[in-house]
C-alpha cells in the first residue's frame, strides 16, 4: 500500500549547517566550487551560508563573498541564515532570494544559541523578516529542538506550537521543523506533526533532521507518511549546531535521495551528482563523512 507522495523537495544545508560545525577552514575558493557543483546536481534549494557573527561561527565569516561569487542558476532558489538585521543587512549584500530566520522552541538552548530569551528574540525576528518581505523575499522559519533540547529534556508540542504561530503571524512563509540533536523516533514524529498540521497547511512544514542516533531516515519515512513533501538535508551527512551539545550532522542528502529514488518518488536530483559533491568535501576535509550511501558509492567505484 502506497502512503507517500509523488514529488519532495529536497533543501541541501549542507554548505550552512554543514560547514558550520567544522573545525577546519574551507577556502572561500572551495566553497564557492562546491555550492556550484551542488547548483548542477537538479537541487531546487541551496542554503549556501549564515550571516550570523563571525565569532560564534568562523567558519562561515566569508558568507558574503561566497554570496556574491557563486554561480546563481534561475531554477535553484539560493536562501542564508540570518540571525538580526545586521545579518539580513549582510545577505542582501551577498545576494539571496530568501531568509531563514531562526530559534528555539528551547528557552535555554534558544538562549546558549543566540543570547537572547524567546521573548527578547521574537521582536528581533519579527524586524527581520518585516525588513525581508519588503525586499520580496521568501521567509522561512526554522524552530529548534522541536522534540528534545540538549539542556531541559522534552520539548512538548504546545511549546512548539507557541514559537510557530508567532512566526507564522508574523509572516513567515513556512516553518523548518528542527530535531537539532537527533532524537527523536517515529512516535515522536506522529505526536508533533498531528498537533502541527491540525493547524498549518502541510505545504508550509518542512522537516529537518539530524541524524545523531541513526533514526532520521526512520523520522523521514514517517513524515513521508503525514504527506509532508519537504525535507532539509545535507550532502555526506554534515552538519550539527556548535551550541547544542551531543548534535552529529544533517540526514545525508545521499541517504535521502537512496530512499526517495527506491521508493518511486521524485526529487529531480541526480544521485551522482550529489555521490560525487559529498566525495569533493570529503577530500577537503580529509576525514569520511558519515553517509551511508556514500560509503557504498566508494566501495563500488
Ligand atoms: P550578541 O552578541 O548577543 O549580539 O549575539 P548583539 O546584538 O548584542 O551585538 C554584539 C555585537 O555583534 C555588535 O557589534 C553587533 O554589531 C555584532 P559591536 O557593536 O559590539 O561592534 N553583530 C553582528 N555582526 C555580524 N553579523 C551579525 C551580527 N549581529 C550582531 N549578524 C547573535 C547575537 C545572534 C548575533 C549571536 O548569538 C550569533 O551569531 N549566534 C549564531 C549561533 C549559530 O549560528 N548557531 C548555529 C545555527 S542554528 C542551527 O544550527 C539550528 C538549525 O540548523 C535548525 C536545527 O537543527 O534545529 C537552524
Ligand atoms: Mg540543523
Amino acid at each position: 500500500m502506497k502512503n507517500w507522495p509523488d514529488f519532495v523537495q529536497i533543501k541541501e544545508v549542507a554548505p550552512r549547517d554543514g560547514l558550520q560545525n567544522e573545525k577546519d577552514w574551507i577556502s572561500t575558493d572551495d566553497k564557492v566550487a562546491w555550492i556550484n557543483m551542488l547548483s548542477e546536481s537538479g537541487v531546487k534549494e541551496i542554503e549556501y551560508s549564515s550571516f550570523v557573527h563571525p565569532k560564534w561561527i568562523p567558519n562561515l565569516s566569508d558568507a558574503r563573498e561566497v554570496g556574491k561569487r557563486i554561480m546563481k542558476r534561475p531554477d535553484v532558489f539560493y536562501s542564508a541564515l540570518v540571525p538580526n538585521k545586521k545579518g539580513l543587512e549582510h545577505a542582501l549584500e551577498g545576494g539571496i532570494d530568501g531568509a531563514s530566520v531562526f530559534m528555539s522552541a528551547s528557552e535555554t538552548h534558544n538562549k546558549k544559541n543566540i543570547n537572547k530569551t524567546i521573548a527578547e528574540t521574537l521582536p528581533v525576528l519579527r524586524d527581520v523578516i518585516h525588513e525581508a518581505k519588503q525586499e520580496g523575499k521568501r521567509v522561512t522559519g526554522y524552530v529548534s529542538t522541536v522534540f528534545d533540547c540538549p539542556f531541559e529534556g522534552k520539548i512538548t508540542p504546545e511549546e512548539v506550537i507557541r514559537v510557530c504561530d508567532q512566526l507564522f503571524e508574523d509572516g513567515a512563509d513556512d516553518i523548518s521543523l528542527g530535531d537539532t540533536i537527533g532524537s527523536a523516533v517515529p512516535s515522536q514524529v506522529d505526536q508533533l506533526l498531528e498537533a502541527v498540521l491540525s493547524r498549518y497547511p502541510k505545504e508550509k512544514i518542512i522537516m529537518h533532521f539530524h541524524d545523531t542516533r541513526g533514526m532520521a531516515i526512520a523520522n523521514i519515512m514517517r513524515s513521508l507518511e503525514y504527506g509532508i513533501t519537504r525535507f532539509d538535508s545535507s550532502v555526506g551527512g554534515l552538519g550539527g549546531c556548535p551550541y547544542a551539545p551531543g548534535a552529529a550532522g544533517n540526514v545525508a542528502t545521499n541517504d535521502v535521495l537512496y530512499l526517495l529514488h527506491g521508493l518511486g518518488v521524485k526529487t529531480g536530483i541526480q544521485e551522482r551528482k550529489i555521490q560525487e559533491a559529498a566525495l569533493f568535501m570529503q577530500n577537503k576535509l580529509g576525514k569520511e563523512l558519515p553517509s551511508k550511501a556514500l560509503a557504498h558509492y566508494v566501495s563500488t567505484a
